[in-house]
C-alpha cells in the first residue's frame, strides 16, 4: 500500500516535472522562462559577469499579485512591488534595471551580506586563541564580508513552489578561509514571496571549523517608491529600549544604552527626519531587539509612510537590526526610478551586533562545526 502510493507519487512528479520543462521550453523562447505549471517564478538573463558567468533575474509573484525580483548574482533584491492604500503598486527598494550598475560600486542594493555583516573593529578577531586577519576596506576596520562578499558571488538558485507562497532557495559554499574566515561553510538563503504579502528570508549554514557568521539582507527601503523623495517624512517604530552606541569609526564602544531621552528612541512612531539632525553623519547604528536572539520571531519594528499608506512590518530572530538611513548616498547613483540622493531609502538589516566577535559580552556569533546557524527575517507588507 505504501509503496503503490510511493509509486503513483513518482509518477506525478514525473509528469509535473515533463510538464515544467515543457512550459520551461515555451516560455524561453518568449524571452523568460516560466518555471512550472502554477510556478509563479519566471527565470530571465540579466547579463554575464566580467569573468563571463550568465546572470539570472527570478521574478517572484504571489496571490495578491506582490512582485519580487530577485538575482543569482549575490542573492540581490532588485525591484519589489507593493500596493499602497488605493491599491497602486510601487516599487519599494532602491535598485537598476541592469546588471552592469550592480557589477559595478554600490553600496550593497538588495544584496545577501555575508559572511559578517557589518563591521568589525581594525579587521581581525580571536577565535579559539588564533588571531583571523580580514581585508580593511572602510576606514580602519572591515565591513560586510570583504573585497568579495556573499553580495558578489553567483549563487545557485532552486525555484520552488511553497504553501506558503514562490520561493528561491540559493545556495553558495564558502571555502576555507575565503576573505580569511576560517572554515568551509555552506550557506543556504530561502526567499518566499508569502501570499500574505511577505518576503521571508530564512538563512542556513554550516561549518566545518569553528568560525563566525552574521547574515542579513541589505535591501533600501523607501514605501513612497524608489527615487521618489527621501525617508525622511516616513515614521519607524522599533521595539528596541537599547542600542549599541558608536565610535567615529563606527565600531560599538561595548556599551549598551537605553535609547530614552536620546534621538535613537523609536519605541513609539517617531518621524525619522524628526531628530536626525542630532545625529552626527545620521543614523547608522544598531538597535537592541527586545526580547531578540532567542530562537523565536519577534517583531523588531513598524515602518509606516504616511504619503502612500504603505507599512512595513520587521520580524526577525536575530538579536539586533542596523538601522541606517542611507548617509552615504549622495545623488550619484541614478536607478530605477530617479537620482538617489542622501536619505533616498533606509536599511534595517536584522543582524548579530557589529564587531561582536571582539565582544564577549554581545550575543555570540560563533559557529561551531555540528551546529546549524538558522535565522530567520520577514518584511511584511499592507497599507492603511
Ligand atoms: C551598512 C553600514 C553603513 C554603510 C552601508 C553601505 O549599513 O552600516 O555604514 O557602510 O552598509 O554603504
Amino acid at each position: 500500500m505504501h509503496q503503490l502510493k510511493l509509486a503513483s507519487l513518482g509518477i506525478i512528479v514525473g509528469i509535473a516535472f515533463l510538464a515544467s520543462s515543457c512550459a520551461k521550453n515555451k516560455g524561453e523562447s518568449a524571452g523568460g522562462a516560466n518555471l512550472g505549471k502554477n510556478m509563479n517564478i519566471q527565470k530571465t538573463e540579466f547579463g554575464k559577469t566580467k569573468d563571463g558567468q550568465t546572470v539570472e533575474l527570478y521574478t517572484l509573484k504571489n496571490d495578491k499579485g506582490m512582485v519580487v525580483k530577485i538575482m543569482n548574482y549575490g542573492g540581490i533584491v532588485t525591484e519589489m512591488y507593493t500596493p499602497d492604500r488605493n491599491g497602486q503598486m510601487g516599487d519599494i527598494v532602491l535598485g537598476f534595471d541592469n546588471f552592469k550598475q550592480y557589477e559595478g560600486e554600490h553600496p550593497y542594493f538588495g544584496a545577501i551580506v555575508g559572511r559578517y555583516a557589518n563591521r568589525i573593529a581594525k579587521g581581525r578577531f580571536i577565535l579559539n586563541g588564533k588571531e583571523y586577519k580580514l581585508a580593511i576596506n572602510n576606514g580602519p576596520n572591515a565591513l560586510h564580508g570583504g573585497l568579495k562578499g556573499f553580495d558578489k558571488v553567483i549563487w545557485r538558485v532552486r525555484p520552488e513552489q511553497t504553501k506558503e507562497g514562490p520561493a528561491l532557495v540559493l545556495t553558495y559554499t564558502s571555502a576555507d578561509f575565503e576573505e580569511g574566515y576560517p572554515g568551509k561553510l555552506s550557506a543556504t538563503v530561502t526567499y518566499t514571496l508569502t501570499n500574505d504579502n511577505g518576503l521571508k528570508i530564512e538563512y542556513k549554514a554550516r561549518t566545518d571549523k569553528p568560525t563566525i557568521l552574521n547574515l542579513t539582507n541589505h535591501s533600501y527601503f523607501n514605501l513612497a517608491g524608489a527615487g521618489n523623495g527621501t525617508i525622511l517624512d516616513e515614521i519607524l517604530q522599533l521595539n528596541c529600549d537599547k542600542y549599541t552606541p558608536v565610535d567615529p569609526t563606527l565600531i560599538p564602544t561595548g556599551k549598551i544604552e537605553p535609547v530614552a531621552g536620546t534621538p535613537f528612541d523609536f519605541t513609539r512612531p517617531t518621524p525619522i527626519g524628526a531628530r536626525i539632525a542630532q545625529v552626527q553623519g545620521g543614523y547608522d547604528h544598531n538597535f537592541v531587539i527586545n526580547g531578540g536572539g532567542e530562537g523565536k520571531l519577534v517583531q523588531a519594528g513598524t515602518l509606516h509612510d504616511p504619503k502612500t499608506g504603505r507599512v512595513m512590518e520587521i520580524w526577525t530572530t536575530q538579536p539586533g537590526v542596523q538601522f541606517y538611513t542611507g548617509n552615504f548616498l549622495d545623488g550619484s547613483i541614478k536607478g530605477i526610478g530617479g537620482t538617489y540622493v542622501q536619505d533616498a531609502g533606509l536599511c534595517l538589516e536584522t543582524q548579530h551586533f557589529p564587531d561582536t566577535p571582539n565582544r564577549p559580552d554581545f550575543p555570540s556569533a560563533v559557529l561551531n562545526p555540528g551546529q546549524e546557524y538558522h535565522q530567520v527575517t520577514i518584511y511584511k507588507f499592507s497599507a492603511k
